[in-house]
């Protein structure tokens, strides 16, 4: 039963549901800042989209944060942050899984891919994260 509500859905992929304010490179702090913010939508938009078995939804919101996390890895690149290089290569790489698995009708690698993404916020978060009193948040003093 599971498995074929997803496979109705499967059919109906559109891309960009949520979409990606900007597709060049993370220029600076406040680029970085709106590029988490989307992070932030479009991963919100996969996890209910799972919950709702909603595979457009799921596609669109994962190959999103694909994009996103190639600036994020390029921005922590050209910064030599080793720890930030790994976390977004891996937050990537999870995101492509979840395509994939959609892709593949692998329904039951979904869960776990993406506990795999939310994996790689926590530990890039808690490397570089804080935050800012009175709300909001920012890389920690002297990452940048
Ligand atoms: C490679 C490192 C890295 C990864 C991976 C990462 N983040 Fe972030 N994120 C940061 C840093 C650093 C900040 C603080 C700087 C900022 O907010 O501008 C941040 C801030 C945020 C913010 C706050 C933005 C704001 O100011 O309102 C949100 C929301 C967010 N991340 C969501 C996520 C989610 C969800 C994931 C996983 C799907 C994720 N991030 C993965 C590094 C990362």
């Amino acid at each position: 039963m599971r498995k074929q509500a997803w496979l109705a859905m499967v059919g109906m992929l559109v891309a960009g549901v949520v979409g990606v304010a900007q597709s060049d490179e993370i220029a600076n702090a406040e680029g970085f800042d709106a590029a988490m913010k989307d992070v932030g939508k479009n991963f919100g938009a996969v996890r209910s989209g799972m919950e709702a078995r909603d595979g457009a939804a799921v596609t669109s919101g994962t190959e999103n944060l694909v994009a996103i996390f190639e600036r994020v890895e390029a921005f922590f690149e050209a910064r030599e942050l080793e720890a930030g290089i790994t976390a977004a290569g891996e937050a990537k790489q999870a995101a492509s899984d979840i395509v994939s698995a959609l892709e593949n009708q692998a329904f039951d690698q979904l869960a776990g891919a993406r506990d795999r993404l939310g994996g790689t916020c926590r530990s890039c978060h808690t490397e570089y994260r804080e935050e800012i009193e009175g709300g909001g948040y920012r890389f920690k003093d002297g990452v940048l």
